[in-house]
């Protein structure tokens, strides 16, 4: 079975009965790729929709180093992951670092909302993959010291995840321990995150 065949929607329902964009229902973190290295073309259309993402101070602190599959530093970054990443992300087309830089380069000031700025370039840059039919599947599953050496990441930056981006694949293709994991993820309910008026601890 091919991922993009699994009926996404049918597993993602609001469970509010409130109705969102179709887009949030249909994004998710898949395993399966095809290997397919991924073209430049498309490495920058996923970077191009992560640009216009919001950000304090409209500071854009996001930077994307990216490798394709097979290209010079493929291997080097590949082998910085778990291996359970490992596992299935070596058939990705590419992987894309989401760095964010630590300081405003306004003043120089520390910027308290870098890492946050960068989720939000990073869920656009994950939209954009599942609008152009790929994969993307966020991973801090890898050896920070060792990937920020392998991308030569300054002090003044923070990589924050890693993004590996192809392809859909088919599910048969993966492991074992990974076909059965294959499927969209649940989420809390409402009730238990949104709270009118103020914060809410629930009980555990
Ligand atoms: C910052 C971040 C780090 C993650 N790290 C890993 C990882 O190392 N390995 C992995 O298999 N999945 C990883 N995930 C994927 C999450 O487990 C997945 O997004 C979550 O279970 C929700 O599923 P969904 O994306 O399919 O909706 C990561 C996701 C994010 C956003």
């Amino acid at each position: 079975m091919n991922v993009s065949d699994i009926k996404v929607a049918q597993h993602r329902e609001a469970t509010s009965g409130l109705s969102v964009d179709q887009r949030f229902l249909d994004r998710w973190s898949p395993r399966a790729m095809t290997g397919q290295s991924l073209q430049d073309t498309e490495l920058l259309t996923l970077v191009e929709a992560a640009r216009w993402a919001p950000s304090c101070f409209n500071a854009q602190p996001w930077r994307f180093a990216y490798v394709a599959n097979s290209s010079p530093g493929w291997q080097e970054l590949l082998a910085t992951l778990v291996p359970g990443n490992q596992a299935w992300a070596q058939r990705a087309g590419a992987l894309i670092a989401v760095i964010s830089r630590k300081e405003f380069e306004h003043n120089g000031a520390s910027a308290p909302t870098h890492a946050f700025d960068a989720g939000a370039a990073w869920m656009s840059l994950a939209l954009q993959a599942s609008a152009m039919g790929l994969v993307a599947h966020g991973m801090r599953g890898f050896d920070l010291d060792a990937a920020c050496d392998c991308l030569k990441v300054p002090q003044l930056y923070e990589l924050q995840a890693i993004i590996a981006v192809g392809h859909p694949g088919r599910v048969e293709d993966l492991a074992d321990a990974y076909q059965e994991r294959e499927l969209p993820s649940g989420r809390k309910t409402l009730a238990e995150l949104a709270f009118a008026g103020g914060f809410e601890q629930l009980p555990q």
